[in-house]
């Protein structure tokens, strides 16, 4: 059913909002001249990372919070970041990624179909490739995720590409690979918890607020034996989302674009450059291989830059990584 609505062409709902990466593109997109609306359950949010817009407390599967999100504030396009992000955690409860990251990115779609929201920017992940054939991937790779975060993420792809064939919606997944660095005003940055990803947890050992990093894994097919990621600074990440929101103004087709950086770096080459943005010994445990790892995850974004213009301001992973440090070191007060 539609329902009438004199949408805000400068207005942004932006689910996730309050999170790692959604609080970076509320702040590029308050930069951008628009107004970013946060909407956040605040499970892994945090409430003081929402500081460019208002904020609406609710979980995608509320409809009725996100009508009235929708009616107070009118916008003409949606960022969707709300999603459970842990690959492991995946895997041992599926039931609570395909509750959120499906049912409630379809309840979301179907807000946006009965209040005829046309654009969407939604948060995909290079983990709907699964083991990768080639290196580094483009975005016509095959996606068999091995996992079922993978696999949501995955099933909003075909979601969106059926909402886009029956109710004209257009939309763009953008593919981000590895995730990393802060706000280079150190205002936002990476704060989870239970903190799983290698930066700062690096960074973590390094200030002592960890005993030590434990390298999971060494006897991987690559050159020094540990698994290689594509690390990509948040600000670039963010400043990709504002450039697809003004690519679905000018242009209604949608698609998927990877970001990422298409330069390796293994877990050693992480904490050898973070020994030298910290200037300390940083004290590392050899372990086994976590499971779900592949050995080696690099992304073309070539197509990323055509299409969008993109162009990455903080490519080097020793300012990535300074980055981190600089908002970790604030955060905790040290
Ligand atoms: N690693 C360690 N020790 C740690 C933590 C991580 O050696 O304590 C290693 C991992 O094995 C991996 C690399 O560091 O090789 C990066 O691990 P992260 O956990 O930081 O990131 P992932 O590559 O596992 O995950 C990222 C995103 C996910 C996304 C996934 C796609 O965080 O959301 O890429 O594979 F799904």
């Amino acid at each position: 059913m539609t329902r009438q609505l004199k949408l805000d062409e400068k207005t942004v709902l932006v689910t996730g909002g309050a999170g790692y990466i959604g609080s970076h593109a509320c702040k590029a997109l308050k930069a951008a001249g628009y107004n970013p609306i946060v909407f956040d359950n605040l499970v892994y949010g945090h409430k003081e990372f929402v500081k460019w817009g208002p904020f609406l407390e609710g979980h995608l599967e509320e409809r009725a919070k996100l009508d009235e999100a929708i009616n107070k504030y009118r916008p003409s396009a949606v960022m969707h970041f709300a999603a459970y992000a842990l690959v492991g955690e995946s895997v041992t409860n599926p039931g609570k990624y395909y509750r959120n990251n499906v049912s409630g990115s379809l309840t979301l779609l179907e807000a946006m179909r009965d209040y005829e929201i046309k654009r969407l920017v939604f948060s995909s992940s290079c983990a709907t490739y699964g083991v990768p054939q080639t290196i580094p991937i483009p975005e016509d790779h095959s996606q068999n995720p091995i996992n079922p975060y993978g696999s949501s993420k995955l099933m909003m792809e075909k979601m969106m590409s059926d909402f886009s064939i029956a109710h004209g919606l257009s939309f763009l997944a953008l593919r981000y690979f590895n995730a990393a660095g802060a706000d280079p005003d150190a205002e936002v940055g990476e704060l989870h918890d239970p903190e799983t990803h290698l930066i700062p947890l690096v960074l973590d050992a390094g200030l002592k607020r960890r005993p030590n990093i434990t390298v999971f894994g060494t006897d991987y097919d690559t050159p020094d034996g540990t698994c290689i990621r594509d690390y990509i600074h948040v600000t670039d990440l963010a400043d990709a989302h504002i450039l697809a929101l003004k690519y679905l103004e000018r242009n209604s087709k949608s698609g998927a674009l990877n970001l990422g950086n298409g330069a390796g770096y293994s877990v050693k080459e992480v904490i050898t450059v973070a020994e030298k943005v910290m200037g300390c010994k940083i004290p590392v445990v050899y372990g086994e291989r976590r499971a779900g790892d592949p050995p080696r995850l690099v992304g073309n974004s070539v197509k990323t830059r055509e299409i969008l213009g993109w162009n990455p301001r903080f490519a080097d992973l020793q300012t990535i990584i300074l980055h981190a440090y600089n908002h970790r070191k604030k955060a905790f007060s040290i």
